[in-house]
């Protein structure tokens, strides 16, 4: 992780307070930010990103005492915040009725999801704001999520009016959402923070969604996080003029083969899965390959995480 100099910062926050929007680098992925309580800011992003309007953000703050500004934040959501915060854990939470962010944020609904992120170029952005920022992954609607300055470079360009370079993202992989009611907390999405580590924590099992109170959101779409090239899953070897994506101890004679860890390792795995994924899509276009075939990857841990953007980068296209 490379640190982002205070002078950039600050141009950063300049840039955000006008309105403007910056891609932001955090330990997830990087996000495409801006004030979240700034409605023409906002509307930005979904412009940017080429992405539905009615889909909520995300909105990040630097820590639990400012997410009480904007949503209520129960005992629970304080005791996850205490264990998981600063990190890859996002709740959605009741929005507050004196809440300043944008309604654009939320899509209509009376909920936010609020995450603090840990990653001190983003913790810096956000404290020299002093506002929410409401930032989705930086990258086009469907496209597979950036975990490097480069990639946001590819995919946004024109788009974004800075990119805060805080090198590769040690997580790779997008924040764990969970939607606090009461007393229950009901995984949304899988993310960063394994199933396991808050089931621990609550000393009980995660619900899950039922299909009909999950928002159509792009994460939860069937194809998302996709390549251009097809591909195909849960193959210990690739075909002919297939690109490979290994995992662990694999043999391939391809030219074409990346490996997520050959040694076995989901922290690894997932920290390098976008960007062994865009690397082969580009040997697919550049050797007019037909596809990626992948390994198959435990679903322990954060294998879950990395299965589920697998499925989906696998699924086929709508359009
Ligand atoms: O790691 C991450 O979460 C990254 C970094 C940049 O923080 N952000 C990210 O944002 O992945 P995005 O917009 O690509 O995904 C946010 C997801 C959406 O799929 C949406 O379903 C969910 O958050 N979401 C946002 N607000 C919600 C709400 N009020 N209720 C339910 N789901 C919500
Ligand atoms: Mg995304």
């Amino acid at each position: 992780m490379t640190k982002a100099a205070p002078a950039q910062i600050e141009q950063a926050a300049d840039l955000i307070r006008d309105g403007g929007l910056v891609a932001v680098p955090t330990e997830t992925v990087y996000g495409l930010a801006a004030d979240a309580t700034n409605d023409k800011a906002v509307a930005r992003i979904f412009e940017a990103k080429g992405r539905p309007q009615f889909n909520p953000l995300i909105i990040h703050v630097a820590d639990a005492a400012m997410a009480k500004r904007y949503v209520k934040f129960s005992p629970l959501a304080a005791k996850l915040a205490g264990e998981f915060w600063p990190g890859p854990l996002t709740m959605v939470l009741p929005r507050r009725a004196d809440s300043n962010t944008s309604l654009l944020v939320s899509a209509g609904l009376d909920t936010v999801a609020v995450r603090a992120p840990a990653h001190a170029a983003a913790q810096a952005l956000i404290r020299a704001v002093d506002h929410p920022l409401a930032a989705p992954s930086a990258n086009r609607s469907g496209a597979i999520s950036p975990t490097t300055p480069d990639h946001v470079r590819k995919s946004l360009r024109d788009k974004v009016d800075m990119i805060l370079d805080g090198g590769a993202c040690i997580i790779g992989i997008e924040s764990t959402i969970v939607a606090i009611n009461d007393n229950d907390v009901t995984m949304l999405r899988v993310g960063g923070i394994t199933r396991d580590a808050i089931e621990q924590f609550l000393g009980r099992s995660l619900a899950e969604a039922p299909i009909s109170q999950t928002p159509q959101a792009p994460g939860m779409l069937a194809s998302h996080y996709a390549p251009q090239a097809p591909l195909r899953l849960n193959t210990s070897a690739p075909r002919d003029g297939e690109a490979f994506l290994g995992f662990g101890e694999t043999e391939t004679t391809s030219p074409y083969a990346l490996n997520l860890s050959p040694s076995g390792d989901l922290r690894e795995s997932a920290a390098n899965l976008f960007a062994h994924l865009r690397r082969l899509d580009d040997l697919c276009a550049e050797h007019n390959l037909r596809g990626i075939a992948a390994a198959p990857v435990p679903h322990a841990g954060l294998g879950e995480a990395i299965n589920d953007r697998l499925k989906r980068a696998a699924a086929p296209r709508s359009a």
